[in-house]
């Protein structure tokens, strides 16, 4: 884990696509606004917000929204993944979305933003989750 200070352009381009997700988030409850971007292996770009319910907990991160909407795409090799948030610190994703990162996106180089991309953590899933489930 380490913080960043350059950005290139294609990582810039991913973390803009993250907070044009997160201008779409559906946090009815939680005002809480979070979004996500992955780019696949051969260069497809898909953003994910987290969307919410009043049923608490059928809400889904902007992780997973984007993960999923790259796999039901076919596209499943995950190269790079970007989180930002509403966060003085960079956001850090819950428990339940590093679960899923650790399986489909194990070899993905993750970036995690704060609010006004003043700071950027570089990581990936075996740091966020060691020991992670499999079967
Ligand atoms: N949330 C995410 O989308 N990603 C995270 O990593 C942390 C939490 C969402 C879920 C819920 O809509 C809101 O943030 C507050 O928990």
């Amino acid at each position: 884990m380490e913080i960043i200070n350059r950005v290139d352009e294609n990582l810039q381009k991913l973390i803009d696509k993250a907070f044009e997700s997160k201008n779409k988030a559906y946090a009815k409850y939680s005002k809480f606004h979070v979004g996500a971007s992955v780019e696949t292996d051969d260069g497809v770009i898909f953003g994910g917000c987290n969307i919410e319910n009043a049923s608490y907990g059928l809400t889904i991160c902007a992780e997973r929204v984007a993960l999923f909407k790259a796999y039901s795409e076919g596209k499943t090799n995950i190269k790079t993944f970007v989180v930002v948030g509403d966060t003085e610190e960079p956001i850090s994703p819950c428990g339940a979305c590093r679960q899923v990162i650790s399986e489909l996106a194990p070899n993905s180089t993750i970036y995690l933003v704060n609010k006004d991309k003043t700071k950027i953590i570089k990581t990936n899933s075996k740091e966020l989750l060691p020991y992670n489930f499999e079967l």
